[in-house]
């Protein structure tokens, strides 16, 4: 059964980012022109995934609600849950079980953002897998803030391990998983690690045991920037600055998605636009359908 269901994880105090995020949620919190969590939403719909469970804290969750409401504006279908203690990421498959049903899921970090030519088609690759598991590795500068992946000497992965001191490559696991529905039962087995969570690390090295882990490589031309840190929000705004400004072409804008899908039409577009007050974001989003 191909993925079509997908959570997106806006949970966790956000403290590395305090005082910013003392009040409100680091996902609410803008990347340039939008708030964060609009770009991994966009990189589901790029994956064609309609129905996404989004998961925060009691505190966040009605906000994101406000923000987001139903989905329908942009032809998706958002369900929601809370996270009531930061227990890990893989809690999310015990939390999104009613949920996922039956079906394949994708997860992405709320504060992860994916660009670059070709990735459509490589979402689309690891949605339509029947079984096992895709992850995407890329080189970083820094992987001991990351899950990171062991290669042995015929460069076959052999190993993911969670935020190691002595780092064995510099390919890190980025925020974005593509599972079979036995990732329900996995997350069940865990048991919490030394820093009392549930580790996604811990669901890739069972599905890395029985050989059905996929190591998609994220080359040279595509950026994958996380926003853990003052620092890489900060570069993540001056990215997509940087970017949008130079090309007049938007990044994470779900309302061009769903319109180029066809998920909405013109006239909603222009209602999200008129809605959108005199900012550029509402001019984007005029030129969009008027063609100029
Ligand atoms: C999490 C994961 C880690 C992954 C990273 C990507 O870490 O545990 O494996 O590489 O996200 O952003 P966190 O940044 O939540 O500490």
């Amino acid at each position: 059964m191909t993925t079509s269901k997908a959570i997106i994880l806006a949970g966790g105090n956000g403290t590395r980012l305090y005082p910013a995020t003392r009040a409100v949620s680091k996902q609410l919190m803008p990347v340039y022109d939008k708030p964060m969590i609009y770009y991994p939403i966009s990189t589901m719909m790029l994956a064609g995934i309609r129905d996404i469970l989004i998961v925060s804290t009691p505190r966040d969750l009605p906000l994101f609600r406000n923000l987001l409401g139903d989905g329908s504006q942009w032809g998706l279908n958002f369900s929601y849950i809370e996270q009531t203690a930061p227990r890990g990421l893989a809690e999310a498959f015990i939390l999104g079980q009613p949920f996922i049903g039956g079906s394949n899921v994708a997860m992405i970090l709320g504060d992860n953002l994916y660009h670059g030519q070709g990735l459509q088609p490589l979402l689309r690759a690891a949605a339509a897998k029947e079984t096992g598991a895709t992850v995407f590795a890329y080189h970083v500068a820094n992987p001991e803030r990351y899950g990171v992946v062991a290669y042995d000497a015929q460069g076959i992965p052999i190993d993911v391990v969670e935020k190691p001191k002595v780092p064995p490559s510099h390919w890190a696991v980025t925020g974005l998983y593509f599972y079979d529905n036995d990732v329900i039962n996995i997350a069940h087995t865990l048991t919490p690690s030394a820093r009392g969570e549930l580790e996604i690390a811990d669901i890739n090295r069972a599905y890395l045991r029985d050989k059905k882990l996929e190591i998609v490589p994220l080359g040279r031309g595509f950026a994958w920037l996380d926003t853990g840190t003052h620092e890489s929000l900060a570069d993540a705004t001056d990215f997509v600055r940087l970017v949008e400004q130079r090309q007049d072409i938007k990044i994470g804008c779900p309302e061009e998605i769903a319109f180029n899908q066809g998920l909405i039409d013109a006239e909603r577009v222009l209602k999200i636009a008129a809605e959108s007050g005199q900012t550029p974001y509402a001019a984007y989003l005029k030129r969009l359908v008027e063609g100029n």
